[in-house]
């Protein structure tokens, strides 16, 4: 078997339905099964999957693809990965499978993370490495910890790194470029070294933290590359991306010190940002683990800003995350440290929904002598419990209010309702219908839409549109049409699912065909019909040839050939009509 029949073969004994329902929860309806699309942020079930096609397609975001391009982009992973984990799901051995490397120019850069990787973390266990291995110590990292995150050390020496990586035959300006060296020396001496992967978990650079007591950052960050960027990475991603699953949550922290130690009580859910603020990147990335997140930054005054700005953020998003908010002196390492597993689990369990905390941090540092504080507050909390869509908790805050400033609940009541009717009034106000127009297509897209659609279904139709000579309008269209002429012929049959296998590696391509499988057009059609979309295409050509004669006859001096080019036109008019 050639690789493209190892492929559709896996393909056909993993039915799609049966692989994204282990993702994520399908029901049918009609023919199809419906799902809320994982590929954007949606709570609505636009997903339809098609067990008869074996594809999928999201109606609100336009995702479509097989049971390949599915888990490829649900678990970030690569196709040759997605292939193997399909064929060991049914038991399919990939003997004679030849995996063709797409080399890409950061396959060197990757090496390199690689290797220096490998060379800190043994740096650890020499001579030299004895400060950094007695400070892992006195933080209570053991080797098993040191081990999973791959902790290394730098060396005194300020060369060692680039000279080992320049007798491999790396060169200078490329150690530059990648971060690991500046001029002739190492970037990083004398620190205690954390690898940082990317969302796939390929290391990408790293984090060094000083030992001593010194006056330099405590934290020094390779420099962005093409490959890092610190406002799209989120340390520990690619563990946490399963965990979430498992866990149903997310738990976001600040320091990278405190996902080692959550980790080291079982707690692996979880990811930071770089010491930056969360960006609108890190959110949808973050958005793709779970709907259930929860903040838990340092108990300092940072960290509390910090929780406000992410929980605000992440509202816009259309997310009400979840809280924990720690004493004052407090992280999670250090907590946890102090306090164990049980009591750190046990705040994770009583997080808060973060306009809770919201209204919560609204009393801090006031004092209620006045009426006027005391009625700013309440006209505080008001606004923001009418951001709640859950009237029972909106019950619960008014209540406390009540009691707490001992009004009477009607009088609170009544403004809050106030209050949530003006809103709703600007809301209608503010939401003039947005026109969402679809892609406008022509008659001459459509029509050769609709005939690659059916090429791809009905065989016949390959067969009529070859003898007919049929030319599709655009460049794109005619390289599909030869795609699936060439893709009939090689493998003598032709479907949408393994077609789309094939088509992926090609790129460009691939839009179009999205557009095509989107039209899920009904399954048959007469004769007739088909020689309709046919001759819309023949019209176009016809325009075409036509108004490129006309060019001509406009540029054209000797009057001769003006002359002999309206004649052309002529007869191809008048064989149009004797045509049809
Ligand atoms: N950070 C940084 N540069 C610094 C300080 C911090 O890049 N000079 C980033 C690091 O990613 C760090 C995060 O900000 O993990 C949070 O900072 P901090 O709370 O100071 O770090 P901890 O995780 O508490 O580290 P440690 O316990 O080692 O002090
Ligand atoms: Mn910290």
């Amino acid at each position: 078997m050639n690789n493209q029949d190892i492929i559709n073969e896996v393909r056909r004994h993993n039915d799609i339905v049966d692989v994204i329902s282990e993702k994520i929860p399908l029901e049918k309806r009609g023919k199809n099964y419906f799902g809320v699309c994982p590929f954007h942020d949606d709570t609505n079930p636009s997903m339809s999957v098609s067990r008869e096609k074996q594809i999928y397609t999201c109606f609100s975001c336009h995702a479509t693809g097989n049971v390949f391009t599915f888990l490829m982009n649900y678990e970030h992973k690569e196709f040759n990965q997605v292939l193997s984990d399909l064929a060991s799901r049914v038991g399919i051995t990939l003997k004679g499978y030849k995996t063709k490397k797409i080399s890409t120019k950061y396959d060197e850069w990757y090496k390199i993370y690689n290797l220096a990787n490998k060379y800190y973390q043994n740096n650890l266990l020499t001579k030299e490495g004895e400060s950094a291995r007695e400070y892992l110590k006195n933080r209570n990292i053991d080797e098993l910890t040191i081990k999973e995150f791959e902790i290394g050390y730098s060396l005194k020496n300020r060369d060692d790194l680039t000279r080992l990586l320049t007798t491999k035959g790396y060169s200078i300006d490329l150690l530059n470029k990648i971060g690991l060296s500046s001029e002739n020396h190492d970037i990083y001496n004398s620190r205690l070294m954390f690898p940082l992967h990317d969302l796939n978990g390929k290391v990408i650079g790293f984090s060094g933290r000083i030992i001593t007591n010194s006056k330099q950052n405590k934290y020094l960050n390779t420099k962005e590359t093409e490959l890092f960027k610190k406002g799209k990475l989120l340390y520990h991603y690619h563990i946490a991306r399963d965990e979430a699953r498992v866990k149903k949550s997310v738990i976001i922290m600040e320091g990278f010190m405190d996902i080692i130690r959550a980790s080291t009580i079982g707690i692996k859910n979880t990811v930071a940002t770089m010491g930056t603020a969360l960006t609108k990147d890190h959110i949808k990335e973050i958005k793709r683990l779970s709907n259930n997140i929860i903040l838990c930054f340092d108990g300092d005054e940072a960290g509390v800003k910090a929780t406000l700005t992410a929980g605000e953020l992440f509202k816009s998003e259309g997310i009400e995350v979840k809280v924990i908010m720690l004493k004052e002196d407090d992280d999670p390492d250090t907590y946890i440290l102090k306090n164990g597993k049980e009591a750190f689990q046990g705040l994770l369990n009583n997080a808060i929904y973060y306009s809770d905390f919201k209204i919560k941090n609204l009393s801090r540092n006031r004092n209620f002598t006045s009426s006027e504080e005391k009625s700013n507050y309440i006209h505080e909390v008001l606004e923001e419990a009418s951001k709640i869509n859950d009237s029972i908790r909106t019950e619960i805050i008014l209540k406390d209010l009540a009691k707490k400033f001992e009004i009477g609940y009607n009088t609170l009541e009544k403004s809050f309702k106030e209050l949530v009717n003006t809103k709703e009034i600007k809301k209608e106000v503010n939401t003039t219908p947005k026109n969402v127009q679809p892609k406008k297509k022509d008659k001459y897209q459509k029509a050769s839409l609709n005939i690659i659609y059916y090429m791809l279904n009905k065989q016949d139709i390959i067969d009529m549109v070859e003898s007919e000579h049929l030319v599709f309008p655009t460049e794109d269209l005619r390289a599909l049409e030869s795609e699936i002429v060439y893709f009939y012929h090689k493998y003598g049959f032709i479907n949408e699912a393994d077609f789309y296998t094939y088509l992926t590696p090609k790129g460009e391509l691939l839009n179009l065909l999205n557009d095509v499988l989107e039209m899920d057009l009904k399954t048959s059609l007469t004769k007739e019909e088909l020689l309709d979309y046919f001759k819309v295409i023949r019209e176009y050509n016809l325009k075409k040839t036509i108004a490129n004669l006309e060019e001509k006859i406009k540029n054209e001096s000797d009057p001769l050939r003006q002359v002999k080019y309206a004649e052309e036109i002529r007869k191809l008019r008048i064989g149009d009509v004797l045509k049809w």
